[in-house]
């Protein structure tokens, strides 16, 4: 399914004195098979976006006219598209959307809430069953939640525990978890590895792999982490006071660190040490993963610079 949004505005509290314009204009396409990532200052709409694309925040155009709020009426028409659903139409079927994408938030581990892990995991199976079709019968239930643990890596002993026994970083996968098990074909993650130590944040990354293509066609993630997004991003849209201000594959984007900086983002590691290098006159063309960066750089020496 591709993303395609034109122009997306959306207003916290209109019509009030607290009125804040989160996104002023989004206009991006993220195509089926990408993992894109989204990277920006806080506070410059990453969030908000993101929860356009289940449906959890509507456009005004997507809701009955007594429903939408004063203050809305001078936004401008938008387009978001997530394969056929049309998210600006209110005859879309935001329920099947929710099932088509699913949404992962920042620090999802706070809302498990169940007694055992399978049942955290199953919840959202239970919860999701579509109109017309018959209720998942509890074998079916209990081999989706085998393989959804099974593929964010935690082992089948852990369904019985409580996920209040478990570790930060073993929450987090259980959360994830009970997401995939509808089999989404979108999977969008907010910061899905803020506040773990190091290797939680690899084996984030590991299994969001793992997902991405079979499972999961399209993952969209925002991140703070800029050498996450080099290692592993197909495009990234950069956010800036509610806008996109740049769109581009990692190896495009952090060409231009400068810019990059000047809007007070960090570059990844290689980036830095690749304009070290740049100040002692050697030039070295990478594509900023570290292991074309190292590659790179040993060709220089090897050619006896
Ligand atoms: N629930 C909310 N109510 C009011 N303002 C909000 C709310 N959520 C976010 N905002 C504001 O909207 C803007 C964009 O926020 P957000 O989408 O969370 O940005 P990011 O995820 O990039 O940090 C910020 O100015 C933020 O303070
Ligand atoms: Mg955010």
């Amino acid at each position: 399914m591709r993303i395609v949004a034109e122009d997306l505005t959306y207003i916290y509290n209109p019509a009030s004195p607290f009125a804040v314009k989160a996104l002023n204009g989004v206009s991006l396409t993220v195509e089926e098979g990408e993992f894109f990532g989204i990277i920006g200052h806080t506070g410059s709409g990453k969030s908000t976006f993101v929860q356009h694309l289940n449906g959890l925040i509507r456009l005004p155009s997507s809701l009955k006219k007594r429903k939408r709020p004063r203050g809305w009426k001078n936004i401008p028409p938008a387009v978001l598209k997530v394969g056929d659903f049309d998210l600006a139409d209110p005859k879309t079927d935001f329920r099947a959307l929710r099932k088509s994408v699913g949404m992962v938030f920042q620090y999802p581990e706070y809302q498990l809430f169940a007694e055992t892990v399978k049942e955290d995991v199953a919840f959202g199976l239970k919860n999701f069953t579509e109109k017309g079709k018959a209720k998942p019968t509890d074998e079916e239930i209990a081999a989706a939640v085998k393989d959804a643990l099974h593929v964010v890596g935690l082992d089948e002993g852990i369904a019985e525990q409580s996920p209040f026994d478990l570790s930060g970083g073993q929450r987090r996968r259980v959360a994830i978890a009970g997401v995939i098990v509808t089999r989404p074909e979108v999977l969008v993650l907010d910061e899905p590895a803020a506040g773990l130590d190091p290797l939680g944040k690899r084996e984030i990354m590991e299994l969001l792999h793992r997902i991405h293509g079979d499972w999961c066609k399209t993952v969209v993630i925002v991140s703070h982490d800029m050498d996450e997004i080099a290692e592993n991003c197909t495009r990234v849209a950069v956010f800036s006071e509610g806008r996109v201000v740049r769109c581009a594959p990692p190896a495009e984007l952090f060409k231009d660190a400068a810019s990059l900086l000047a809007l007070g983002l960090d570059i990844p590691l290689t980036a830095k040490l690749t304009l070290a290098l740049e100040k002692r006159g050697i030039s070295i063309d990478c594509d900023y993963t570290m292991k074309d960066f190292v590659r790179r750089v040993l060709a220089r020496k090897g050619g006896g610079q």
